[in-house]
């Protein structure tokens, strides 16, 4: 066999390959429609989102839809989970940043500790209920 036409098999070989993979790596990679993430971690997995979701709703006592508008399309019956049209999701943004901050700033006793656990959580205050300031 010629040199050249070894190199074309070569190269054929390798160009099936790179196809292949292309072809197989869609679905490894992060859902294609963009996240509408402010304040949770841009990279977030599906699973963690989800834990961090179930999270919140169990610590207000709502459902997904306390916080997530229903989709735009009526005959749909689904959320639309990246818009941000009702005001109790942008609260939970707050929230969550005011949460971070008092755990920063009153509840790391060890500067040395990097990984400091969390001291309070949506729960501590809420226990169950959207509006822990009354009574129930
Ligand atoms: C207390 C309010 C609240 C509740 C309850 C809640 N979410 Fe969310 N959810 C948010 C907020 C706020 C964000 C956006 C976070 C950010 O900006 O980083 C979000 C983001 C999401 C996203 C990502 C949407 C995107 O593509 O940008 C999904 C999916 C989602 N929530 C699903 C759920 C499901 C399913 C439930 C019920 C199990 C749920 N959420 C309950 C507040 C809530
Ligand atoms: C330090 C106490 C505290 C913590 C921690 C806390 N909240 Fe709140 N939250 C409140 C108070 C107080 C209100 C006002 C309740 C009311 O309107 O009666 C409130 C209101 C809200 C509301 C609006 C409810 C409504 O009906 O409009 C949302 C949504 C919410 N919190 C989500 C969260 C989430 C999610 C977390 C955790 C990331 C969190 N909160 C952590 C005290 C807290």
């Amino acid at each position: 066999m010629l040199p050249y036409k070894k190199i074309t098999i070569v190269a054929g070989l390798f160009a099936l390959m790179i196809i292949g993979m292309a072809a197989v790596r869609p679905e490894q990679a992060p859902p294609k429609h963009k996240m509408n993430l402010k304040v949770l971690p841009k990279n977030i997995s599906h699973e963690e989102l989800g834990k961090v979701m179930d999270e919140w709703k169990n610590a207000l006592g709502v459902k997904c839809n306390f916080c997530h508008a229903p989709s735009a399309d009526s005959t749909s019956r689904r959320l639309d989970f990246a818009s941000d049209a009702k005001p109790e999701k942008d609260i939970a943004r707050h929230m969550f940043t005011m949460t971070g901050k008092i755990n920063k700033k009153y509840f790391k006793f060890d500067k040395d500790e990097k990984d400091a656990v969390p001291a309070i959580s949506c729960m501590t205050c809420h226990r169950g209920s959207p509006h822990p300031g009354e009574s129930k």
